[in-house]
């Protein structure tokens, strides 16, 4: 797939994005409300030898760069099967968005759009080499870095989505550490895989515990990209739970638990961001950190009120074993402190609460105010939303446990979410600042209407990417 620059040019497949009350009568069309309405209804013209297909971005005066993306993607699934040469995308006109970012989020919608999960059930699909971008009227130019950035900003997110919808039969832990390994083979990253033994000498006692009840041993992935020293450390830190079955305490009621291959979710988005930093070359100074193991009940596996001892301190009672991804992250949390990160997000599919709490489009995000303020200006770049939640000092008792510092549970049935996030605050370093993402809600999706199609979403990596390159 290869994006160009340039004009309008009658005869070619053209996709136009098209506002209520815009006609179209430049080429020669009379477009009515109901095109400018209808993201996920592209209508087909044939006009003066040109083919059109016309999507709807809704009111002009309720634009945001979203409602383009989801309009190109949709625009371009429906052109691409009739596409027998390369087609042109036309910018939308009439908006207060900058030529760049319009036609940043077009290429994203784009290759976002064409995404598609098909290793175990391979479809016949027309390619289009050469996709044109172009204004309305006029020629457009100078967009180069705009088209390069925002490909490599859709592939990671697509190596998000790779990883998450792969079966956990197919990625293991180790075998998420071996991708890993190769996705940064001939890049400027160095990759270190810490398991077996290693685990032990390093005090990783979170993942141990969580790792026991599996054949499939845990590890942590540790990927170091240092282009420019000078910088304070980053820290991405992302769960890497490759199935969760909830462990002893299992799961129950859930007729189809298969999403459950997605709950290393976060360490789709941090791989998916490194993957970005590294191909951009960006002048960075970040250590990617991913927990991964399998939870399982096995008769070796960890149980409902065992304690685990952390090398900063904190002694955890374990409440729930279903609440595992805290306890591997823990781990990481307490790494990148003794990496020396000055900084440090973590991402996870972390509860289900969360999802309760903000629902399918929205994750939540805990922190140190700058931190959350650099992550939200980003999520509005990349359109992941994101919505501020609060750490609760009072709910720090809600985590009591009559024999260890905390449990890894709250007694009560509200505030999961938070509890969760408080709980990880624990680890973290005095003189750091943290963030923490909780993406159990936009995880995945369960039907194309947006630019992401059925299956993993791949949220989070665009936007760890674009935090790190801005803030
Ligand atoms: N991986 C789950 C959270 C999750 C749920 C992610 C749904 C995506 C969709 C996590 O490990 C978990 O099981 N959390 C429990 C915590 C509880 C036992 C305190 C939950 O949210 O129910
Ligand atoms: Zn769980
Ligand atoms: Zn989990």
């Amino acid at each position: 797939m290869k994006f160009n620059l340039g004009k309008f040019q009658p005869g070619r497949l053209t996709l136009l994005p098209v506002f209520i009350g815009q006609s179209g009568e430049q080429f020669g069309l009379n477009l009515n409300d109901y095109h400018g309405k209808k993201k996920d209804h592209p209508v087909w013209f044939d006009q003066d030898g040109t083919r059109f297909v016309v999507v709807g971005l809704g009111q002009q005066d309720k634009f945001e760069p979203n409602k383009l993306r989801d309009a190109v993607a949709f625009g371009a699934r429906a052109a691409i099967k009739e596409a027998k040469q390369d087609i042109t995308v036309l910018l939308p006109e009439g908006t207060n968005v900058s030529e760049a970012e319009l036609v940043h989020t077009v290429v994203e919608g784009y290759v976002l759009g064409q995404y598609r999960f098909e290793k175990y059930r391979k479809q016949e699909t027309n390619t289009v080499e050469t996709i044109t971008v172009a204004k309305q009227s006029g020629e457009l130019k100078g967009h180069e870095d705009v088209i390069t950035k925002a490909q490599v900003y859709a592939e990671g997110n697509n190596v998000s989505r790779d990883l998450k919808n792969e079966p956990s039969n197919k990625l293991r832990p180790y075998d998420l550490a071996e991708y890993v390994q190769n996705l940064f083979k001939d890049t400027d990253a160095t990759v270190e895989v810490i398991k077996g033994d290693d685990l032990v000498k390093n005090q990783m006692n979170g993942l141990l515990a969580v790792g026991k009840g599996s054949v499939h041993p845990p590890a942590m992935i540790k990927v170091t990209y240092q282009t420019d020293a000078s910088l304070p450390l980053t820290a991405l830190v992302g769960k890497g739970l490759t199935f969760d079955s909830g462990g002893i305490s299992l799961k129950v009621g859930t007729r189809d638990l298969s999403n459950m291959r997605m709950d290393m979710g976060g360490s789709g988005a941090v791989i998916g961001a490194m993957y970005i930093l590294t191909r951009l070359q960006a002048k960075a100074n970040v250590v990617m950190l991913v927990p991964t193991a399998e939870n399982m009940p096995d008769a070796n596996s960890m149980l409902p009120g065992e304690v685990i001892e952390y090398p900063n301190g904190v002694n955890v009672q374990v409440g729930n074993t279903d609440a595992e991804g805290r306890l591997v992250l823990a781990d990481a949390l307490i790494l990148a402190d003794k990496l020396g990160a000055a900084r440090v997000v973590d991402i996870a599919t972390l509860t289900g609460a969360c999802l309760m709490a903000l629902g399918t489009k929205l994750a939540g995000v805990w922190g140190e105010d700058t931190m959350v303020d650099g992550l939200k200006k980003s999520a509005a770049f990349t359109g992941e939303k994101i919505w501020h939640m609060p750490l609760v000092e009072e709910y720090e008792e809600y985590l009591y446990s009559p024999i260890a510092h905390t449990k890894n549970i709250t007694d009560y049935p509200y505030a999961g979410a938070i509890s969760a996030a408080l709980f990880l605050r624990k680890f973290t370093g005095e003189n750091q600042k943290w963030a923490h993402l909780d993406i159990a809600g936009p995880m995945d999706v369960n039907k194309t209407h947006t630019y992401s199609n059925e299956g993993a979403t791949g949220f989070g990596a665009r936007l760890l990417a674009d935090w790190v390159l801005n803030a």
